[in-house]
Protein backbone atom coordinates (compact mmCIF):
# COMPACT_ATOMS: atom_id res chain seq x y z
CA UNK A 1 0.00 0.00 0.00
CA UNK A 2 1.14 3.23 -0.68
CA UNK A 3 -0.41 6.73 0.04
CA UNK A 4 -3.75 5.13 0.75
CA UNK A 5 -4.03 3.46 -3.07
CA UNK A 6 -3.74 -0.61 -3.03
CA UNK A 7 -0.79 -0.87 -6.29
CA UNK A 8 -2.86 -3.92 -8.13
CA UNK A 9 0.08 -5.76 -9.29
CA UNK A 10 1.29 -5.56 -12.97
CA UNK A 11 0.82 -6.73 -15.83
CA UNK A 12 -3.18 -6.54 -15.94
CA UNK A 13 -6.09 -5.89 -18.30
CA UNK A 14 -8.68 -3.42 -17.34
CA UNK A 15 -11.82 -2.95 -18.78
CA UNK A 16 -13.91 -0.30 -19.00
CA UNK A 17 -17.15 -1.57 -18.14
CA UNK A 18 -18.95 1.83 -19.33
CA UNK A 19 -17.78 2.07 -22.22
CA UNK A 20 -18.87 -1.30 -22.99
CA UNK A 21 -22.36 -0.25 -21.68
CA UNK A 22 -22.21 2.75 -24.33
CA UNK A 23 -20.71 0.45 -27.14
CA UNK A 24 -23.45 -1.91 -26.67
CA UNK A 25 -26.40 1.04 -26.48
CA UNK A 26 -25.14 2.48 -29.43
CA UNK A 27 -25.42 -1.16 -31.56
CA UNK A 28 -28.81 -0.99 -29.68
CA UNK A 29 -29.52 2.02 -31.57
CA UNK A 30 -28.31 1.48 -34.58
CA UNK A 31 -30.28 -1.80 -34.98
CA UNK A 32 -33.69 -1.22 -33.04
CA UNK A 33 -34.88 -0.37 -36.66
CA UNK A 34 -34.42 -3.16 -38.11
CA UNK A 35 -36.10 -6.00 -36.12
CA UNK A 36 -34.61 -8.48 -38.58
CA UNK A 37 -31.26 -7.74 -38.40
CA UNK A 38 -29.48 -9.24 -35.02
CA UNK A 39 -26.25 -9.25 -33.16
CA UNK A 40 -24.31 -12.59 -32.31
CA UNK A 41 -21.20 -11.37 -30.51
CA UNK A 42 -17.71 -13.08 -31.32
CA UNK A 43 -17.16 -14.54 -28.00
CA UNK A 44 -13.89 -15.52 -28.88
CA UNK A 45 -12.18 -11.63 -29.14
CA UNK A 46 -12.84 -11.28 -24.83
CA UNK A 47 -14.46 -13.72 -22.60
CA UNK A 48 -14.08 -12.40 -19.83
CA UNK A 49 -17.11 -13.60 -17.96
CA UNK A 50 -18.60 -10.20 -16.31
CA UNK A 51 -18.17 -8.59 -19.90
CA UNK A 52 -19.97 -11.71 -21.86
CA UNK A 53 -22.76 -11.00 -19.00
CA UNK A 54 -23.41 -7.56 -20.15
CA UNK A 55 -23.45 -8.53 -23.56
CA UNK A 56 -25.68 -11.06 -22.56
CA UNK A 57 -27.99 -9.22 -20.42
CA UNK A 58 -28.39 -6.96 -23.64
CA UNK A 59 -30.20 -9.34 -25.35
CA UNK A 60 -27.33 -9.77 -28.41
CA UNK A 61 -26.28 -13.69 -29.43
CA UNK A 62 -23.24 -15.17 -29.31
CA UNK A 63 -21.16 -16.37 -32.20
CA UNK A 64 -19.17 -19.89 -30.97
CA UNK A 65 -16.03 -21.00 -32.41
CA UNK A 66 -15.55 -24.39 -30.00
CA UNK A 67 -17.11 -26.37 -27.39
CA UNK A 68 -15.64 -24.18 -24.02
CA UNK A 69 -17.11 -20.57 -25.81
CA UNK A 70 -20.38 -22.56 -25.87
CA UNK A 71 -20.37 -23.34 -22.62
CA UNK A 72 -18.70 -20.18 -21.56
CA UNK A 73 -21.29 -18.46 -23.36
CA UNK A 74 -24.92 -20.44 -21.58
CA UNK A 75 -22.96 -19.61 -18.52
CA UNK A 76 -23.22 -16.20 -18.87
CA UNK A 77 -26.96 -16.49 -19.95
CA UNK A 78 -26.85 -16.02 -23.60
CA UNK A 79 -29.83 -18.26 -24.44
CA UNK A 80 -28.97 -21.70 -26.49
CA UNK A 81 -30.94 -20.94 -29.28
CA UNK A 82 -28.95 -17.63 -30.04
CA UNK A 83 -25.97 -19.40 -30.52
CA UNK A 84 -24.03 -20.08 -33.76
CA UNK A 85 -21.45 -22.46 -33.49
CA UNK A 86 -18.61 -22.17 -36.59
CA UNK A 87 -14.89 -23.27 -36.65
CA UNK A 88 -13.44 -25.14 -39.65
CA UNK A 89 -12.53 -27.93 -36.92
CA UNK A 90 -15.43 -29.25 -35.07
CA UNK A 91 -14.61 -32.40 -32.78
CA UNK A 92 -17.20 -34.78 -31.90
CA UNK A 93 -17.57 -33.83 -28.63
CA UNK A 94 -17.91 -30.15 -29.26
CA UNK A 95 -21.06 -31.47 -32.05
CA UNK A 96 -22.66 -32.94 -29.43
CA UNK A 97 -21.97 -30.72 -26.38
CA UNK A 98 -24.27 -28.52 -29.09
CA UNK A 99 -26.53 -30.28 -30.38
CA UNK A 100 -27.74 -31.42 -26.62
CA UNK A 101 -27.76 -27.62 -25.91
CA UNK A 102 -29.91 -26.78 -28.55
CA UNK A 103 -27.98 -24.01 -30.52
CA UNK A 104 -29.80 -22.31 -33.38
CA UNK A 105 -27.06 -23.15 -35.91
CA UNK A 106 -23.86 -24.47 -36.88
CA UNK A 107 -21.73 -22.90 -39.42
CA UNK A 108 -20.59 -25.70 -41.41
CA UNK A 109 -17.14 -25.39 -43.67
CA UNK A 110 -17.10 -28.47 -45.53
CA UNK A 111 -19.16 -31.74 -46.66
CA UNK A 112 -17.28 -33.88 -44.15
CA UNK A 113 -17.63 -31.80 -41.43
CA UNK A 114 -21.77 -32.07 -42.91
CA UNK A 115 -21.63 -35.95 -42.44
CA UNK A 116 -19.94 -36.53 -39.06
CA UNK A 117 -22.69 -33.70 -38.08
CA UNK A 118 -25.98 -35.73 -39.21
CA UNK A 119 -24.13 -38.70 -37.76
CA UNK A 120 -23.75 -37.49 -34.55
CA UNK A 121 -27.33 -35.88 -34.58
CA UNK A 122 -28.65 -39.53 -36.18
CA UNK A 123 -27.35 -41.01 -33.19
CA UNK A 124 -28.71 -38.59 -30.36
CA UNK A 125 -32.32 -38.41 -32.63
CA UNK A 126 -32.29 -35.03 -32.88
CA UNK A 127 -32.10 -32.68 -36.33
CA UNK A 128 -29.07 -30.18 -36.63
CA UNK A 129 -29.97 -27.22 -37.89
CA UNK A 130 -27.05 -25.84 -39.66
CA UNK A 131 -26.09 -22.34 -42.40
CA UNK A 132 -23.05 -23.49 -44.46
CA UNK A 133 -20.04 -20.99 -44.47
CA UNK A 134 -19.84 -20.00 -48.56
CA UNK A 135 -16.94 -18.50 -49.15
CA UNK A 136 -17.88 -15.26 -51.20
CA UNK A 137 -14.39 -15.07 -52.72
CA UNK A 138 -14.22 -11.56 -51.57
CA UNK A 139 -11.22 -9.73 -50.80
CA UNK A 140 -10.59 -7.39 -47.50
CA UNK A 141 -8.13 -4.69 -46.91
CA UNK A 142 -6.53 -5.87 -44.16
CA UNK A 143 -3.36 -7.83 -42.61
CA UNK A 144 -3.13 -11.30 -44.40
CA UNK A 145 -3.30 -13.14 -41.19
CA UNK A 146 -7.08 -12.07 -40.70
CA UNK A 147 -8.14 -12.25 -44.34
CA UNK A 148 -10.41 -15.04 -44.76
CA UNK A 149 -12.90 -14.71 -47.25
CA UNK A 150 -10.86 -15.07 -50.58
CA UNK A 151 -10.47 -18.55 -53.00
CA UNK A 152 -7.49 -20.01 -51.33
CA UNK A 153 -8.22 -19.60 -47.84
CA UNK A 154 -9.18 -22.54 -45.50
CA UNK A 155 -12.59 -21.39 -44.16
CA UNK A 156 -16.23 -21.96 -46.09
CA UNK A 157 -17.19 -24.06 -49.20
CA UNK A 158 -16.35 -22.70 -52.50
CA UNK A 159 -18.99 -20.44 -53.74
CA UNK A 160 -19.21 -22.82 -56.84
CA UNK A 161 -20.21 -26.00 -54.64
CA UNK A 162 -22.84 -24.04 -52.76
CA UNK A 163 -25.88 -25.26 -54.41
CA UNK A 164 -25.03 -29.29 -54.51
CA UNK A 165 -24.07 -28.67 -51.28
CA UNK A 166 -27.63 -27.24 -49.83
CA UNK A 167 -28.83 -30.52 -52.19
CA UNK A 168 -27.22 -32.54 -50.62
CA UNK A 169 -28.09 -31.51 -46.78
CA UNK A 170 -31.70 -31.51 -48.26
CA UNK A 171 -31.31 -35.20 -48.63
CA UNK A 172 -30.08 -36.19 -45.31
CA UNK A 173 -33.04 -36.34 -42.60
CA UNK A 174 -30.39 -35.84 -39.28
CA UNK A 175 -30.21 -31.95 -41.12
CA UNK A 176 -31.75 -28.66 -41.96
CA UNK A 177 -30.04 -26.24 -43.70
CA UNK A 178 -31.53 -22.77 -42.46
CA UNK A 179 -29.06 -20.33 -43.66
CA UNK A 180 -25.68 -18.88 -45.34
CA UNK A 181 -22.72 -17.85 -43.78
CA UNK A 182 -20.20 -15.32 -44.64
CA UNK A 183 -16.78 -13.67 -43.03
CA UNK A 184 -14.30 -12.25 -45.57
CA UNK A 185 -12.06 -11.10 -42.18
CA UNK A 186 -11.43 -8.78 -39.91
CA UNK A 187 -10.10 -4.93 -38.65
CA UNK A 188 -11.76 -4.25 -41.82
CA UNK A 189 -11.93 -0.34 -42.04
CA UNK A 190 -13.09 -0.04 -45.94
CA UNK A 191 -17.01 -0.26 -45.75
CA UNK A 192 -16.36 -1.48 -49.76
CA UNK A 193 -15.34 -4.78 -48.68
CA UNK A 194 -19.15 -5.25 -47.03
CA UNK A 195 -20.51 -3.60 -50.12
CA UNK A 196 -18.68 -6.02 -52.17
CA UNK A 197 -19.95 -8.79 -49.25
CA UNK A 198 -23.63 -7.69 -49.56
CA UNK A 199 -23.89 -7.96 -53.17
CA UNK A 200 -22.10 -11.27 -53.71
CA UNK A 201 -24.29 -12.92 -50.94
CA UNK A 202 -27.66 -10.81 -53.90
CA UNK A 203 -26.12 -13.13 -56.67
CA UNK A 204 -25.46 -16.04 -54.65
CA UNK A 205 -29.57 -15.63 -53.84
CA UNK A 206 -30.38 -15.47 -57.20
CA UNK A 207 -28.48 -18.26 -57.77
CA UNK A 208 -30.66 -20.37 -55.17
CA UNK A 209 -33.33 -18.61 -56.59
CA UNK A 210 -32.80 -20.24 -60.05
CA UNK A 211 -31.89 -23.24 -58.60
CA UNK A 212 -35.23 -23.46 -57.26
CA UNK A 213 -33.86 -23.57 -53.67
CA UNK A 214 -36.77 -22.40 -50.69
CA UNK A 215 -35.40 -19.17 -49.20
CA UNK A 216 -33.34 -19.99 -46.41
CA UNK A 217 -34.33 -18.05 -43.11
CA UNK A 218 -30.48 -16.89 -41.92
CA UNK A 219 -28.35 -14.64 -43.57
CA UNK A 220 -24.91 -14.77 -41.44
CA UNK A 221 -22.38 -12.16 -42.67
CA UNK A 222 -19.92 -12.98 -40.09
CA UNK A 223 -18.36 -9.54 -38.27
CA UNK A 224 -14.85 -7.67 -39.28
CA UNK A 225 -15.76 -4.05 -38.04
CA UNK A 226 -12.06 -2.40 -37.46
CA UNK A 227 -11.40 -0.08 -34.65
CA UNK A 228 -9.34 2.90 -34.82
CA UNK A 229 -5.92 1.89 -32.75
CA UNK A 230 -4.07 5.04 -33.70
CA UNK A 231 -6.48 7.08 -31.72
CA UNK A 232 -8.79 5.29 -29.55
CA UNK A 233 -9.39 8.70 -27.62
CA UNK A 234 -10.64 10.36 -30.59
CA UNK A 235 -12.53 7.08 -31.64
CA UNK A 236 -13.94 4.97 -28.67
CA UNK A 237 -16.27 3.56 -31.12
CA UNK A 238 -16.69 1.47 -33.66
CA UNK A 239 -18.58 3.15 -36.96
CA UNK A 240 -21.31 1.67 -36.74
CA UNK A 241 -23.50 3.77 -38.53
CA UNK A 242 -21.72 2.74 -41.80
CA UNK A 243 -21.34 -0.56 -41.01
CA UNK A 244 -24.96 -1.72 -40.55
CA UNK A 245 -26.67 0.52 -42.89
CA UNK A 246 -24.03 -1.10 -45.65
CA UNK A 247 -26.08 -4.18 -45.45
CA UNK A 248 -29.44 -2.85 -44.70
CA UNK A 249 -29.10 -0.32 -47.66
CA UNK A 250 -28.20 -3.34 -50.19
CA UNK A 251 -28.96 -6.75 -49.41
CA UNK A 252 -31.49 -7.66 -51.29
CA UNK A 253 -33.56 -10.05 -48.64
CA UNK A 254 -36.40 -12.89 -49.34
CA UNK A 255 -39.26 -12.18 -47.11
CA UNK A 256 -38.53 -13.62 -43.66
CA UNK A 257 -35.21 -13.61 -43.74
CA UNK A 258 -33.45 -12.79 -40.66
CA UNK A 259 -29.80 -10.95 -40.56
CA UNK A 260 -27.07 -11.63 -38.33
CA UNK A 261 -23.45 -9.69 -37.73
CA UNK A 262 -21.29 -11.56 -35.39
CA UNK A 263 -18.76 -8.76 -34.56
CA UNK A 264 -16.14 -9.07 -32.05
CA UNK A 265 -13.66 -6.41 -31.88
CA UNK A 266 -15.63 -3.60 -32.63
CA UNK A 267 -17.92 -4.17 -29.33
CA UNK A 268 -14.59 -4.70 -27.23
CA UNK A 269 -11.40 -3.49 -28.44
CA UNK A 270 -11.37 0.21 -26.96
CA UNK A 271 -12.80 -1.02 -23.51
CA UNK A 272 -9.41 -3.02 -22.63
CA UNK A 273 -6.31 -1.33 -21.81
CA UNK A 274 -3.07 -3.66 -20.72
CA UNK A 275 -1.54 -2.17 -17.70
CA UNK A 276 1.99 -2.66 -17.51
CA UNK A 277 5.11 -1.20 -15.31
CA UNK A 278 8.33 -0.13 -16.97
CA UNK A 279 11.19 -2.75 -15.35
CA UNK A 280 14.27 -0.63 -16.78
CA UNK A 281 15.39 1.17 -19.57
CA UNK A 282 17.85 -0.01 -21.41
CA UNK A 283 21.02 2.18 -23.17
CA UNK A 284 21.78 0.36 -26.23
CA UNK A 285 24.35 1.18 -28.68
CA UNK A 286 21.50 3.23 -31.07
CA UNK A 287 18.41 2.83 -29.66
CA UNK A 288 16.58 3.07 -26.09
CA UNK A 289 14.94 0.12 -24.64
CA UNK A 290 11.91 0.41 -22.59
CA UNK A 291 11.41 -2.85 -21.23
CA UNK A 292 8.13 -3.52 -19.40
CA UNK A 293 6.95 -6.12 -17.72
CA UNK A 294 3.96 -7.64 -20.37
CA UNK A 295 5.06 -9.56 -23.09
CA UNK A 296 3.35 -11.15 -25.97
CA UNK A 297 2.24 -13.49 -22.99
CA UNK A 298 -0.43 -10.98 -22.48
CA UNK A 299 -0.61 -8.92 -25.65
CA UNK A 300 0.15 -11.19 -28.83
CA UNK A 301 -1.56 -8.38 -31.75
CA UNK A 302 2.33 -6.71 -32.23
CA UNK A 303 3.85 -9.91 -33.23
CA UNK A 304 1.50 -11.57 -34.43
CA UNK A 305 0.60 -8.73 -37.34
CA UNK A 306 2.28 -5.89 -36.80
CA UNK A 307 -0.55 -4.69 -34.88
CA UNK A 308 0.13 -0.94 -33.11
CA UNK A 309 -1.82 -0.04 -30.04
CA UNK A 310 -1.62 3.21 -28.92
CA UNK A 311 0.72 3.32 -25.69
CA UNK A 312 0.78 6.23 -23.22
CA UNK A 313 3.26 6.24 -20.31
CA UNK A 314 0.83 7.66 -17.77
CA UNK A 315 3.41 8.41 -14.94
CA UNK A 316 5.14 10.71 -17.06
CA UNK A 317 2.39 12.44 -18.08
CA UNK A 318 1.39 12.94 -14.27
CA UNK A 319 4.83 13.93 -13.68
CA UNK A 320 4.32 16.51 -16.64
CA UNK A 321 8.05 15.64 -18.49
CA UNK A 322 7.19 17.26 -21.77
CA UNK A 323 10.21 16.40 -23.71
CA UNK A 324 9.62 13.44 -25.65
CA UNK A 325 12.35 10.54 -26.45
CA UNK A 326 12.15 7.68 -28.97
CA UNK A 327 12.46 4.37 -27.02
CA UNK A 328 11.19 0.79 -28.55
CA UNK A 329 8.88 -0.28 -26.04
CA UNK A 330 9.61 -4.62 -25.63
CA UNK A 331 8.59 -7.15 -23.54
CA UNK A 332 10.69 -9.19 -20.89
CA UNK A 333 10.18 -13.04 -23.51
CA UNK A 334 12.59 -14.16 -24.71
CA UNK A 335 11.52 -14.25 -28.19
CA UNK A 336 13.02 -11.23 -30.96
CA UNK A 337 9.45 -10.46 -31.71
CA UNK A 338 8.26 -9.59 -28.39
CA UNK A 339 7.99 -5.44 -29.58
CA UNK A 340 4.99 -3.47 -28.55
CA UNK A 341 6.21 -0.48 -30.63
CA UNK A 342 9.45 0.67 -32.28
CA UNK A 343 11.00 4.33 -32.63
CA UNK A 344 8.05 5.73 -30.56
CA UNK A 345 8.71 9.36 -29.12
CA UNK A 346 7.24 8.95 -25.31
CA UNK A 347 8.20 11.61 -22.50
CA UNK A 348 11.09 10.20 -20.40
CA UNK A 349 11.21 7.04 -19.23
CA UNK A 350 11.96 5.35 -15.86
CA UNK A 351 11.70 2.81 -14.14
CA UNK A 352 8.70 1.95 -12.48
CA UNK A 353 6.40 4.10 -14.69
CA UNK A 354 2.97 3.10 -15.49
CA UNK A 355 2.44 2.10 -19.53
CA UNK A 356 -0.88 2.00 -20.53
CA UNK A 357 -1.36 -0.48 -24.21
CA UNK A 358 -4.81 0.98 -25.48
CA UNK A 359 -7.53 -0.71 -27.69
CA UNK A 360 -6.28 -4.30 -25.53
CA UNK A 361 -9.90 -5.17 -25.25
CA UNK A 362 -10.24 -7.71 -28.13
CA UNK A 363 -8.40 -10.70 -29.00
CA UNK A 364 -5.96 -9.55 -25.77
CA UNK A 365 -6.67 -11.63 -23.33
CA UNK A 366 -8.12 -14.63 -24.82
CA UNK A 367 -4.58 -14.85 -26.82
CA UNK A 368 -2.71 -14.75 -23.28
CA UNK A 369 -0.47 -17.28 -23.03
CA UNK A 370 1.20 -19.11 -20.29
CA UNK A 371 4.72 -19.29 -21.99
CA UNK A 372 7.92 -19.00 -20.08
CA UNK A 373 6.06 -20.18 -17.54
CA UNK A 374 3.94 -16.71 -16.95
CA UNK A 375 0.83 -16.63 -14.84
CA UNK A 376 -1.96 -15.57 -17.45
CA UNK A 377 -2.76 -12.13 -16.55
CA UNK A 378 -5.16 -10.54 -13.99
CA UNK A 379 -8.11 -8.40 -15.35
CA UNK A 380 -9.59 -5.38 -12.66
CA UNK A 381 -12.97 -3.95 -14.00
CA UNK A 382 -13.54 -0.18 -13.70
CA UNK A 383 -17.37 0.30 -13.42
N1 LIG B 1 -17.11 -14.55 -37.36
C1 LIG B 1 -16.14 -15.40 -37.73
C2 LIG B 1 -16.49 -16.60 -38.48
C3 LIG B 1 -14.80 -15.13 -37.39
O1 LIG B 1 -13.86 -15.99 -37.77
C4 LIG B 1 -14.48 -13.97 -36.66
C5 LIG B 1 -13.11 -13.66 -36.28
C6 LIG B 1 -15.53 -13.11 -36.28
C7 LIG B 1 -16.82 -13.43 -36.66
C8 LIG B 1 -15.30 -11.85 -35.50
O2 LIG B 1 -14.52 -10.95 -36.21
P1 LIG B 1 -14.29 -9.45 -35.67
O3 LIG B 1 -15.61 -8.76 -35.70
O4 LIG B 1 -13.74 -9.53 -34.32
O5 LIG B 1 -13.33 -8.88 -36.65
N2 LIG B 1 -6.88 -12.37 -33.48
C9 LIG B 1 -7.03 -11.46 -34.60
C10 LIG B 1 -8.43 -11.47 -35.16
C11 LIG B 1 -8.88 -12.85 -35.57
C12 LIG B 1 -10.30 -12.88 -36.03
C13 LIG B 1 -10.77 -14.28 -36.18
N3 LIG B 1 -12.13 -14.40 -36.58
C14 LIG B 1 -6.59 -10.06 -34.15
O6 LIG B 1 -6.21 -9.90 -33.01
O7 LIG B 1 -6.58 -9.14 -34.96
Amino acid sequence: MTHGKEIIPTPYYKYDMRLLDETLSRISDELRPYNNYHLHYAVKANTNPDVLKRIAAQGFGADCVSGGEIRAALAAGFPANSISYAGVGKADWEIRLALEAGIECFNVESIAELEIIAEIATELNMVAPVCFRINPDVGAHTHANITTGMAENKFGIAKEDMVKVIRMAEQMPAIKCIGLHFHIGSQILDMQDFLDLALRINELQDQLDEAGIETLPIINVGGGLGVDYDDPDKHPFADFHSYFSTYTDNLRLRSGQQVIFELGRAVVAQIGQLVTRVLYVKEGTVKKFVIVDAGMTELIRPALYDAKHHIVNVTAEQRGDAVLEKYDVVGPICESSDVFATDLLLPHTQRGDIISIASAGAYGETMASQYNCRPLPKVVLEW
